[in-house]
């Protein structure tokens, strides 16, 4: 059965993600209608910004809308769905780590938006290019949420909530931890009184070589080649660090053996 098509959105939170794919769908003629979010400060900011109406209370949420989307804190989410029955509405997370489900007492049609992308308050990020990854537990609800998902960017797919998981997890890991590494560089320099921005045209070169190839083909350091008195400097470098000490030698036994077992690739 061919669904509506969604042209009015409902935002539920004003954070982050709500912020950038609120703009991003009023960018492709979207409308957001409503904004709801429990600080009414930010949640007026957004509604403005979008030119939506601002609702400080949940049960106030309009009815009419083609799509409800719930951009709040994972914890927040079992919060707010206490508050919202939408009956058949499509009702849809954007969490990489929440199962779907979790949205079946709000409503019989359901599903799941989850943009594979980091967005931060700072930074204007673009929704082309990034991959979008949709569930939905009807045939309509695929439908509706492919051909929004599909305005906004070509890289759409649908996975299903234990595969989106352990998406979520390898993006902690390639995203969330390789900014944390970065962080520990730039506090390592800071502190030294040497400029962080030395380091960047590597930072820039190790990014642009994950998109060539096996990962662990580019693997290089004093721990890939065994270089074990480099080891030794580095671990003495950072008595004062033990929290980086400890990174460091987790880590680094990580390469060694992750080595020893792949072999060099
Ligand atoms: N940011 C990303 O890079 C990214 C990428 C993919 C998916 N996601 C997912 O998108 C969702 C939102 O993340 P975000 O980055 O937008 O987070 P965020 O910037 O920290 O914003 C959190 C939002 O949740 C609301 N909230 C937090 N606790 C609440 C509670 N107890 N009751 C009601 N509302 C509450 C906040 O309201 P207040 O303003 O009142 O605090 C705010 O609107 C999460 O499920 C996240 O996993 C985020």
């Amino acid at each position: 059965m061919q669904g509506r098509k969604i042209e009015e959105v409902v935002l539920i939170g004003a954070g982050n993600m709500a912020s950038h794919l609120g703009l991003a769908l009023v960018g492709q003629g979207i409308k957001v209608v409503e904004v709801y979010n429990r600080t009414p400060g930010t949640g007026k900011n957004l509604a403005d910004r979008l030119d939506a109406r601002f609702i400080a209370d949940i049960n106030a949420i309009t009815r009419t809308a083609d799509l409800y989307v719930l951009a709040v804190a994972d914890s927040a989410i079992t919060t707010l769905i206490g508050s919202l029955r939408l009956k058949d509405k499509l009702v849809v997370h954007t969490s990489g780590a929440v199962e779907m489900e979790i949205l079946s007492q709000v409503s019989e049609n359901i599903g799941v938006f989850y943009p594979l992308q980091t967005f931060a308050a700072c930074r204007e990020t673009g929704f082309r290019g990034i991959p979008v990854c949709l569930e939905a537990n009807t045939e309509q609800g695929k439908q509706q949420l492919e051909d929004l998902a599909k305005k906004l960017t070509d890289i759409v797919h649908f996975v299903d909530s234990g595969n989106r998981k352990l998406l979520h997890l390898a993006a902690v890991f390639a995203a969330n931890f390789t900014n944390f590494m970065v962080t520990v560089a730039e506090d390592l320099c800071l502190a030294q009184g040497i400029p962080f921005e030395l380091l960047k045209p590597l930072i820039r070169q190790t990014a642009e070589n994950i998109s060539h190839g096996n990962v662990f083909q580019h693997q290089t350091g004093p721990a890939y080649r065994g270089d074990h008195d480099v080891l030794a400097n580095h671990r003495a470098l950072l008595a004062n660090h033990p929290d980086y000490l400890e990174i460091y030698n987790l880590i680094s036994s990580n390469i060694i053996k992750y080595k020893t077992v792949h072999g060099k690739l």
